[in-house]
C-alpha cells in the first residue's frame, strides 16, 4: 500500500501567503468591491524594465525562424547568461567562473530543490523571522529544523551560536521579513563557524539590489572563505520584476566539497536529470537585466519602491510607531501598536483601513506582535494607504 510523505502532516494547515489570500478572498466576499491597499505579498507592481522587454521581444521573433530557433536549453543555464551573471560579480570584484553559476526559474523553487543535495533527516539552522518557505521546504523534506530565535534587542540579527550544531544553516541577508543586513564582520562569523563546523550556508540573496549603504555585502562571495561553505540563491523577482516571469540563478562555487563529495558537479547531475533548463526566450530576457541599459533602467524601478518605503515610514513616525528596514530592503517590519498579536492587527487593519500586510507570526514564533509592510506597490496607492494608516494607527 502506498504510503504518503507523512511530514506532511507536521505542516501548518496553509502556507502563509495562501492563508492571507483566503482571508482576503473571504473580506471580498462580505464586501463586494471594496479598494484593498495590498501590502502583504512581496509582489512588484512596476512592468518589466524596457532592456528586458526589448530582449523578450527579439527572442520570441528568434523563435519565429529555423536559423534562429532554440530548442532545449543546457541543463544549467544558457552560457550567455552564465557569462552575464559571472560579469556581473567580477565588477564587483568577486571572481566566478561561469560554470558557477546555475540559472534557475526563481529563488523560492530552487531553495526547496537545493535540499536534494544534502541527506534527509539533516539538521538544519533557520534564524527566525524568517521566510516561512524555508521551514516548510525542510519540513517536507524530513529534515530535523533547529529554530534560532532573533529579537528587537540585537536588531533581528542572527549570529552563530557555538552550542548548536547543524548541516545547512539559511541566512536571508537583507532579510525577509525584517529588512536587517548583516554587516561583513557579522557575515564573516558565520563564515568562519560554517568552516570549522562543516555546515553549508544557503545564503538567500534576493533583496541584495535594494542595499544602499556601500559598507554592506551584496554577496557571501565577497568575504573570504564563503568559497568552501556557502551556496547563493539569487532572484530577478524583486530586482527586476520577474516575480511572474520567473527567473533566478544559484552561485554553487567547484570549491565546496563535503565528505569528499563536490557539491557544484552534484547539482550539474541534479539539474541535467531533472530539468530541461529554462527557456532561451526568459534567458535573453534575463540578460538584458545584466547590461549597462538593464542595471540603469532596474535601479530606477528600485528607487520607486524606496520612495514607497519614505512614504510609509514617515505615516509609522507619525502613528509613533516602532519599525525597522525599508532602507537596504523593500519591506517594514513594525510593531504592532498597542501590544496587538499579529493576527489581531491583520484583521484591524482590513477591516478599518482595507489595509492588507502580513503578520509577523507566520515568519516564526518569535516574531509575533511584529507585522511587515510589503513598498512593492504603486506610489499612488502607497499614498493612500500611508493616509489610512494614520487615521486608524
Ligand atoms: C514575500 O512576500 O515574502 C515574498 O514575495 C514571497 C516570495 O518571494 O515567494
Amino acid at each position: 500500500m502506498l504510503k504518503p510523505n507523512a511530514h506532511y502532516t507536521e505542516l501548518k494547515d496553509s502556507y502563509l501567503f495562501y492563508h492571507i489570500a483566503q482571508k482576503t478572498k473571504a473580506y471580498l466576499d462580505v464586501h463586494p468591491g471594496a479598494h484593498l491597499y495590498r501590502m502583504g505579498i512581496g509582489d512588484v507592481s512596476q512592468p518589466l524594465c524596457k532592456a528586458a522587454i526589448d530582449a523578450l521581444h527579439t527572442a520570441v521573433d528568434d523563435q519565429a525562424q529555423e536559423s534562429t530557433f532554440h530548442g532545449y536549453m543546457p541543463e544549467c543555464g544558457a552560457p550567455f547568461l552564465r557569462e552575464a551573471i559571472a560579469a556581473h560579480y567580477a565588477a564587483r570584484d568577486v571572481a566566478l567562473d561561469a560554470d558557477e553559476v546555475f540559472v534557475s526559474s526563481g529563488a523560492s523553487d530552487e531553495l526547496g530543490d537545493i535540499l536534494d543535495l544534502f541527506e534527509r533527516g539533516s539538521t538544519v539552522l533557520i534564524p527566525e523571522p524568517a521566510y516561512p518557505a524555508y521551514v516548510d521546504a525542510n519540513v517536507i523534506a524530513g529534515n530535523r529544523i533547529v529554530h534560532l530565535p532573533t529579537g528587537k534587542a540585537q536588531g533581528f540579527l542572527p549570529l552563530p551560536d557555538t552550542k548548536i550544531e547543524a548541516d545547512v544553516i539559511y541566512l536571508c541577508s537583507p532579510s525577509n521579513p525584517t529588512g536587517a543586513v548583516l554587516s561583513r564582520a557579522q557575515l564573516q562569523q558565520w563564515i568562519d563557524h560554517a568552516n570549522r563546523t562543516g555546515a553549508v550556508i544557503l545564503f538567500d540573496a534576493a533583496y541584495e539590489a535594494f542595499i544602499e549603504d556601500g559598507a554592506l555585502p551584496h554577496s557571501i562571495f565577497e568575504l573570504p572563505g564563503a568559497r568552501t561553505c556557502a551556496i547563493e540563491i539569487c532572484s530577478l523577482s524583486k530586482t527586476a520584476g520577474f516575480t511572474g516571469t520567473r527567473l533566478g540563478y544559484t552561485v554553487l562555487p567547484k570549491t565546496l566539497e563535503r565528505c569528499g563529495q563536490n557539491l557544484n558537479a552534484m547539482w550539474v547531475r541534479n539539474r541535467t536529470t531533472k530539468t530541461n533548463g529554462i527557456s532561451y526566450i526568459l534567458q535573453k530576457g534575463g540578460a538584458a537585466i545584466f547590461t549597462q541599459e538593464g542595471q540603469t533602467q532596474i535601479k530606477a524601478q528600485i528607487a520607486v519602491y524606496k520612495r514607497n518605503a519614505k512614504i510609509l515610514t514617515d505615516a509609522l513616525n507619525d502613528c509613533g510607531i516602532w519599525y525597522t528596514g525599508g532602507k537596504n530592503a523593500p519591506y517594514i517590519w513594525l510593531e504592532c501598536p498597542g501590544g496587538m498579536k499579529s493576527w489581531d492587527f491583520f484583521d484591524y487593519l482590513l477591516q478599518n483601513a482595507q489595509i492588507i500586510g502580513t503578520p509577523g507570526a507566520g515568519f516564526g514564533a518569535c516574531a509575533e506582535g511584529y507585522f511587515r509592510f510589503s513598498c512593492f506597490g504603486s506610489v499612488q496607492e502607497t499614498t493612500m494607504a500611508a493616509k489610512r494608516l494614520k487615521e486608524v494607527c
